[in-house]
């Protein structure tokens, strides 16, 4: 097992709130920007191993004392919605159908006033068997995770040799109303750039909204290149060998991807730059750990310790404000252009997607 640092600097207490803080229940920050969208990481584990995200032999998984149990989490979401105006929830990882019982979850959150919007983001593994559960539960939408449609690439890519079960999977969703099914593919020079047009082809046969997005600083082992990330301009570039793309104008708010209508339509694609045309001016997301940690950023250095004060007896009022104190620190942009940019100690399967 390879130890990866954890020591991300944590506010364990209940830090006294910034006086210049506006007194509004929303998650808003010192930019002007309002987070309405919480991304819930369920699991650091993932039975795959996907090469831009851990290595071979995996991680030291989070010991679940450590694990926000089900009540615990669901306290928190509840103080989300009800508190601070948290509108859509998705479920991540790690990948989030390794959580026992989260039909269950998703059940629960359904039932919660203002009913969220819920999504989850999964690598697709064992989804045809669940979709269908899922959707009765309360899920909304989803999004799988593809890189390509080459069974011997997928093996690359994950070192695992499961592509079937995510082509199952994807069909699955569809078939149980999980509308739309996106897909999101992480393009890499040298081992699977050549197969954006597939990708798109695939996508648009298949009625399935595809996504790509450019690879960022969040892997484990530390081994992002600059000149390894396959840009948002190449994509498009290479897009446009066999489609037309119009811009799509509806309004891109707050969703990171640009939207680009596929051959007059209706088909779309996203192409999400998120290093090369970031889009952080415009977040509205808060994020917290399967351990409880909020994070104002997926890029953030300091994180807040809710876990801690869950425990520690804290009331919901407490917990509320010490989330509107982590998100009024929300840094301006995620500074990976920067020569400065520290990459974030915990790797993107303990933050979530
Ligand atoms: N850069 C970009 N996307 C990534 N993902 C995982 N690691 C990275 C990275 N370093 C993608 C996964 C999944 C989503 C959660 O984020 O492929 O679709
Ligand atoms: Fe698992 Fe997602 Fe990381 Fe791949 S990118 S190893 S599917 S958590």
């Amino acid at each position: 097992m390879t130890t990866i640092d954890l020591g991300t600097p944590r506010l364990s207490s209940i830090a006294a709130a910034d006086p210049s803080r506006p007194d509004t229940p929303a998650l808003v920050d010192t930019f002007g920007r309002v987070a309405t969208d919480l991304r819930i990481s369920l699991t650091d584990r993932c039975n795959l191993r996907c090469t831009y995200c851990m290595p071979a032999e995996g991680l030291d998984w989070m010991p679940s004392s450590d694990l926000l149990s089900d009540d615990e989490l669901l306290r928190l979401i509840h103080v989300a919605v009800s508190r601070l105006g948290i509108r859509e929830l998705r479920f991540t990882g790690g990948e989030p159908l390794l959580r026992r019982g989260l039909e269950d979850l998703i059940g629960a959150c359904a039932l919660m006033e203002p009913r969220p919007e819920i999504s989850l983001t999964t690598n697709g593994i064992g989804l045809d068997r669940r979709a269908a559960a899922l959707a009765r539960a309360g899920l909304d939408r989803l999004n799988v995770s593809l890189d390509t449609l080459k069974p011997d690439r997928f093996k690359t890519i994950t070192r695992r040799d499961r592509l079937p079960d995510v082509l199952a999977g994807l069909a699955a969703a569809k078939t149980a109303g999980l509308a739309p099914v996106k897909v999101n593919s992480v393009l890499m020079r040298g081992v699977n750039a050549d197969e954006a047009v597939d990708m798109l082809s695939f996508a648009v046969k298949n009625g399935y909204e595809l996504r790509f997005i450019e690879q960022m600083p969040l892997d484990a082992q530390h081994g992002w290149e600059r000149a390894e990330m396959v840009t948002a301009q190449e994509i498009l570039a290479s897009l446009r060998t066999a489609f037309t793309l119009e811009p799509d104008s509806r309004n891109r708010g707050a969703a990171p991807a640009e939207l680009w209508i596929v051959d007059g339509g209706p088909r779309r694609v996203g192409v999400i730059g998120a290093v090369t045309r970031p889009f952080c001016d415009q977040c509205d997301r808060t994020r917290l750990t399967a351990d409880g940690q909020v994070r104002s950023c997926l890029f953030a250095t300091t994180e807040t310790d809710l876990r801690a004060l869950l425990r520690g007896g804290a009331d919901d009022g407490e917990i509320a404000d010490a989330w509107r104190n982590a998100m009024w620190a929300k840094a301006a942009g995620h500074g990976i252009n920067a020569p400065d940019f520290l990459q974030p100690s915990r790797p993107m399967s303990a933050i979530g997607g």
